[in-house]
């Protein structure tokens, strides 16, 4: 039996083993963040479930399904950094505070960038927020600039807060998200990503799922 190209490669294998490992511990202080809000209960388990099932449907490597995985349950982890009077403010925010908020996708990179195997991790959580025309933050990147990960994440991270109930509005019907995710086909997200998601919406709405939480099966390095 002869070994493959990539066994030879033990960096790609440790990594992947690093994230094979580490998945619980993950998805459990990914829910930290969700904690802090009652509002959020399950956000990032249920991000991180359907950006995965997102990743499979595109064909992705399983590393990197895994990264996208890891990413999606850890992307609002920088949100525990800020001060309740922020985070559960009823009223408008002041601009200075929508500024405080803006700063989570750098403090969650900052956190997770000195683990070892998590550097796309971090990566796609500094990149959830970027919009595909360029006006999302923290870099304004544009298009394809912005890594594949943060593209998947922003789309399962937007339908999955329009599925919850907020306290100024009451949760989207899956009719109103799939006109909404539509209409923002090249503004907010990838064109690509939109029809995907708009064909497969059938599988993935059940990873949104408030009943119960539809876990994937995990992935061993690849
Ligand atoms: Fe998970
Ligand atoms: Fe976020």
């Amino acid at each position: 039996m002869r070994i493959t190209e990539k066994e030879k490669n033990i960096e790609f294998l440790r990594q992947g083993f690093i994230l094979y490992d580490a998945h619980d511990l993950v998805e459990a202080v990914g829910s930290v963040a969700d904690m802090r809000d009652h509002y959020t209960y399950g956000h990032s388990i249920r991000v991180g479930n359907a950006s995965q099932k997102m990743a499979e449907l595109l064909g992705l490597s399983s590393h990197e399904i895994e990264n996208i995985h890891l990413a999606g349950h850890l992307h609002d982890i920088g949100k525990v950094a800020l001060p309740d009077s922020i985070l559960f403010k009823q009223e408008k925010l002041s601009l200075q505070e929508f500024e405080r908020i803006k700063e989570h996708p750098v403090t969650g990179y900052r956190v997770l960038c000195k683990l070892k195997g998590f550097e796309r991790i971090s990566l796609y959580v500094l990149h959830h927020h970027e919009r595909y025309d360029g006006k999302g933050y923290p870099e304004g990147l544009k298009g394809p600039d912005i890594p594949l990960g943060s593209r998947i994440i922003s789309i399962a991270d937007a339908v999955d807060a329009m599925l919850s109930d907020r306290p100024y509005r009451k949760a989207l019907t899956i009719e109103k998200v799939i006109e909404e995710v539509e209409k923002q086909k090249w503004k907010q997200f990838d064109p690509e990503l939109v029809t995907l998601f708009l064909d497969e919406i059938d599988i993935l709405t059940p990873y949104f799922s408030r009943d119960k939480v539809l876990f994937q099966p995990k992935l061993s390095g690849d």
